[in-house]
């Protein structure tokens, strides 16, 4: 049987290189060989409807401003773990420079899917890169699995999960952030969620409307919208000290605000940054 990865997945590494090749430099984040891992080779691709330059550049920005946040969380914690729970084709592991171990989780045919495309491109870096198949709804600890992986839980981590607080239940949600809460003093979990439709900017609604149906028939529909403070509350319940949300209107001043092509992340995601330990 051929394996397939999780659409969602392949959509947003799509979106990553699109930055890159379409948009002005100085490029948020510098990612094309998630196109590689995606295994598209032609320019097709930018004609798909959802890759359309203009209509998607909301959804373009957020993606990479939430995994630059991430990124450079990662390296100015100085952390030598990072976690990415729902990687898709994350190329974090790739890209690095220094010697962080990475510790990529995600659903298990996605993932087999992802270590056989690796593998081809020679890109696996067992020393660096471990694969955890974990299906979060399944009720399985990701922790007890990247612990068996190689995770030492004594020492400070970086956990990411973006892009995938919408696809889970909020038990799930709930679940995967009070075993990130269990880490280590000093530890970080960087998640991002989605807000209801309603509560996004006018002119963005259709946009995010179009992306609930589109998800919705491809097998991946939205379960859990949160506002910042549910998202919040879901992460002090969880046990986090420190609680702080990024909200995507300071995702672009951070990041967007110098530009002049009217390229924003306003109206995508949000991240919520919690530290192990603090408050
Ligand atoms: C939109 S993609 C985001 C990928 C990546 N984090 C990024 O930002 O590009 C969502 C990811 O969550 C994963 N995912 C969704 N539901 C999951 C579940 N129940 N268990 C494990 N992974 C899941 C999908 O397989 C997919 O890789």
């Amino acid at each position: 049987m051929r394996m397939e990865p999780d659409s969602t997945a392949v959509r947003t590494a799509m979106w990553r290189a699109l930055h890159v090749l379409i948009d002005k430099p100085p490029h948020v984040l510098d990612d094309t060989l998630s196109l590689q891992i995606a295994g598209v080779d032609d320019d097709d691709w930018q004609t798909r409807p959802d890759m359309d330059p203009e209509r998607t550049g909301p959804n373009r920005s957020s993606i990479v401003a939430r995994a630059r946040v991430t990124e450079d969380t990662v390296t100015s914690s100085g952390v030598q773990q990072y976690v990415v729970l729902g990687a898709g084709l994350d190329t974090f592991a790739q890209r690095d420079k220094r010697t962080v171990r990475v510790f990529e989780v995600d659903a298990p045919a996605t993932q087999a899917w992802k270590r056989e495309r690796l593998d081809d491109l020679g890109l696996l870096v067992p020393e660096r890169l471990r694969l955890v198949p974990v299906d979060f709804e399944a009720g399985e600890s990701w922790l007890d699995k990247v612990v068996a992986a190689g995770l030492d839980p004594a020492i400070p981590t970086v956990v990411s999960m973006l892009g995938v607080t919408m696809y889970l239940t909020r038990e799930a949600i709930s679940a995967t952030l009070r075993a990130a809460a269990s880490l280590a003093a000093g530890s970080v979990m960087v998640f991002s969620y989605s807000r209801p439709i309603e509560m996004a900017p006018p002119e963005i609604r259709p946009i995010l409307e179009g992306a609930a149906k589109g998800a919705a028939a491809s097998g991946h529909p939205w379960l859990s919208l949160l506002t910042p403070d549910e998202a919040a509350s879901l992460a002090r319940d969880a046990g986090f000290g420190d609680v702080h949300t990024e909200t995507s209107a300071d995702l672009h001043n951070r990041y967007f605000a110098d530009r002049h092509d009217g390229l924003s992340p306003i109206g995508g995601e949000d991240l919520v940054i919690a530290t192990v330990g603090g408050g």
